[in-house]
């Protein structure tokens, strides 16, 4: 079959910076599917790409990303409706991602043993990407370019030298009393182990021609993912942020475009590179070593087994 469009599935959709990613691709003549939290939150992010260009092939999915088991259920019904008549996977985009900034370590209903952002932020993409690996292979070897994007962050590599979180290989979900320090440290360190396993997963993958891109949008202040905060900031953190984001923040739309050069082919590469913003840039001294890499890799499979 003549392939229309190229068809790209991207978590969290409905907000930020996936939002705005959606609405460039599909001006771009892709077919987007997003997954999202609820109907409201779809038809919602339905219209706001349709508000932006009236022909956009937009739809929606329904995916909770701290679940492995809605994940699975998400990959079956996608596959079902949309890898069929031998339409391919062009792109996938693991957008979706959390900060739990509250006092206490928030833990996911699936294990109450597990940290909340840790299965959100490194767990679920993996889970996901995993899930779709052998359509992806078949993609590259019919079209010669499939594409992963995982949409980390620069935290993971700021002043290592002085903000020092490692990851403990034996404690991943942070269960272990003291092991929670902060949403900062927890963030940090989700997105950390998101990278060892995308560069592990891109490794596997080296034979292929499916390429895999780690991408920052840099600071982004205009989107939703400062929502979940309970904690009580003083004025002096809320003024620094605020100043810090006046000076180096960028739009929602120019944190939408950084991951569509990602996907669209304007980055590539096939060992799962990390790019802040345009900029080629090194991992986390952690990150970098092979075998935590695989370590992690195998660790998020064995998590993602168990429930
Ligand atoms: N903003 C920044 O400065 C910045 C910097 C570096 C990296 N990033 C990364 O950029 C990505 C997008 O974030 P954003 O800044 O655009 O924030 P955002 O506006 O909050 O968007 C996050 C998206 O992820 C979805 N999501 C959150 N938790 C989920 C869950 N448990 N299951 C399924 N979907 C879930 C949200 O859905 P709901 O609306 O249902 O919550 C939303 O669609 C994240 O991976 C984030 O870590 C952001």
């Amino acid at each position: 079959m003549a392939d229309p469009k190229k068809l790209v599935l991207l978590t969290g959709g409905n907000s930020g910076i996936g939002l705005e990613a959606c609405k460039i691709l599909c001006s771009k003549g892709y077919t987007v599917v997003a997954s999202v939290r609820s109907d409201e939150k779809g038809d919602s992010m339905v219209s706001a790409v349709r508000a932006s260009n009236s022909a956009a092939d937009i739809h929606y999915m329904i995916c909770e990303m701290a679940d492995p088991e809605s994940i699975r259920t998400f990959a079956d019904e996608f596959k079902k409706k949309w890898l069929v008549g031998g339409r391919r996977l062009d792109v996938l985009v693991n957008n979706a991602g959390a900060i739990y900034d509250y006092p206490e370590r928030q833990v996911a209903d699936v294990n109450p043993e597990w940290e909340k952002t840790m299965i959100v932020n490194a767990l679920g993409p993996i889970t996901l990407t995993d899930l779709f690996v052998d359509d992806l292979k078949e993609t590259a070897l019919e079209k010669g370019d499939a594409r992963v994007v995982m949409v980390n962050s620069s935290i993971t590599t700021m002043m290592t030298w002085m903000f020092k979180e490692q990851i403990d290989f034996d404690d991943v979900m942070l269960s272990k009393p003291g092991a929670y320090k902060s949403s900062q440290q927890t963030y940090k360190l989700s997105k950390m182990a998101l990278m060892m396993a995308t560069l592990a997963l891109s490794e596997e993958l080296q034979d292929t021609s499916v390429k895999f891109n780690s991408i920052c949008p840099g600071l982004i202040p205009g989107t939703n993912i400062s929502n979940n905060r309970q904690s009580q900031r003083g004025t002096a953190y809320k003024i620094m942020f605020g100043l810090l984001a006046m000076m180096m923040g960028k739009s929602n739309l120019d944190g939408g475009q950084f991951i569509v050069n990602a996907a669209d082919g304007t980055q590539g590469t096939t060992r799962g590179m990390f790019y802040v913003r345009d900029k080629l840039t090194s991992p986390n001294p952690q990150v970098a070593v092979a075998d935590n890499q695989r370590r992690m890799l195998k660790i998020l499979r064995d998590l993602a087994k168990s429930v």
